[in-house]
């Protein structure tokens, strides 16, 4: 790997659980996709530390797969913007002779995006209402805002924020339209919630992380993204996913279990009858989480969940 390989500083976004990732993956050969290839540090650390390794870098931001230099000449990395959920088509596209040894997806959004208010991902600064990760997103949270009933937002919030007072934000939301700004909506939320749930987390978080899936279609993306992955990777190919809340990492969990599932015949049927065999196996019995030390270096890392597994039969 070149020197252009290597980002210099995290501070495009730093990446999580590292170490964890790489002796995950210590000992494979051959091509990994890094589906969400960010700013590059899990696949700037999975290259220099195994020279028996390429990598297919994914995105869907083009900010991601353009601004950073790494690799654009280093024969061991290959960039494609495109959005993970279509990667059973990305990889007929881009890996013809079908020989994949494993996949990393390392989900949300970057630092860099939740920093950049022009992006519109972050209720502590002001920016436009847009969170699209790429311009493959049909519609912004603008759109959804200002456009949507007080139904639609309520499910939305209740969806895929979890939010308890989903009935409270969404008619609030669509009463004080028109919303154009993120710290504005911030505010907004803030008012709709009782006074006692203001307190520990930010109001709006919830509200915030919902508009984003919706937006991004992420639960979609992600389920179909791990089933394309689990069929094209070969045996023995392992699937490291870090996820950052319990609706990615129930999809996640959920995959795995389904996967591990082998032959279901009664004990005392001397010969299975129901042909099923497990094509997973899982490499994590229980999640994995960042160390103390990691969190207290990287905050941000505080909500990693990872899970892992290795592909047993095709
Ligand atoms: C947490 S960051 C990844 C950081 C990266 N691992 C690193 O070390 O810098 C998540 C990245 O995944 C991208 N992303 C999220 N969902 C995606 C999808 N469905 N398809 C492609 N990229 C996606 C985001 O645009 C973002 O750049």
């Amino acid at each position: 790997m070149n020197q252009t390989a290597t980002p210099n500083s995290y501070s495009y976004h730093r990446p999580v659980m590292v170490d964890e990732v790489l002796s995950l993956f210590r000992g494979t050969t051959g091509l990994l996709v890094d589906a969400t290839y960010g700013g590059g540090g899990h696949t700037a650390a999975l290259l220099q530390s195994n020279p028996e390794l390429r990598v297919l870098g994914i995105d869907r931001d083009l900010d991601a797969i353009t601004r950073v230099p790494v690799g654009l000449d280093d024969p061991a990395l290959h960039l494609v913007a495109a959005n993970f959920g279509d990667l059973e088509k990305i990889l007929a596209h881009e890996v013809p002779s079908g020989d994949l040894a494993g996949a990393l997806f390392d989900l949300g959004v970057s630092s860099h995006q939740l920093d950049t208010a022009v992006r519109g991902f972050s209720y502590h600064s002001s920016g436009p209402l847009d969170m699209r990760m790429g311009p493959d997103a049909t519609h912004s949270a603008a759109d959804i805002v200002n456009h949507w009933s007080a139904d639609e937002i309520a499910r939305v919030l209740r969806d895929y924020g979890e939010e308890r007072f989903a009935w409270r934000i969404a008619n609030a939301v669509v009463k004080a339209r028109p919303h154009a700004d993120t710290a504005e909506l911030g505010r907004v939320v803030a008012d709709a919630v009782p006074a006692a749930a203001r307190r520990r987390k930010h109001p709006a978080r919830r509200t915030f992380q919902a508009l984003r899936i919706a937006v991004n279609g992420e639960l979609a993306a992600l389920r179909s993204g791990l089933d394309a992955a689990i069929d094209a990777i070969r045996p023995g190919g392992r699937i490291v996913v870090i996820s950052y809340h319990s609706l990615e990492d129930r999809i996640v969990k959920r995959r795995f279990a389904e996967g591990t599932v082998g032959c279901t015949c009664p004990p005392d049927l001397p010969v299975c009858a129901c042909g099923t065999v497990a094509e997973l196996r899982r490499l994590t019995r229980k999640a994995m989480r960042p160390t103390p030390q990691e969190i207290e270096n990287n905050p941000r890392a505080r909500s990693a969940i990872l899970r892992a597994v290795e592909k047993v039969a095709s």
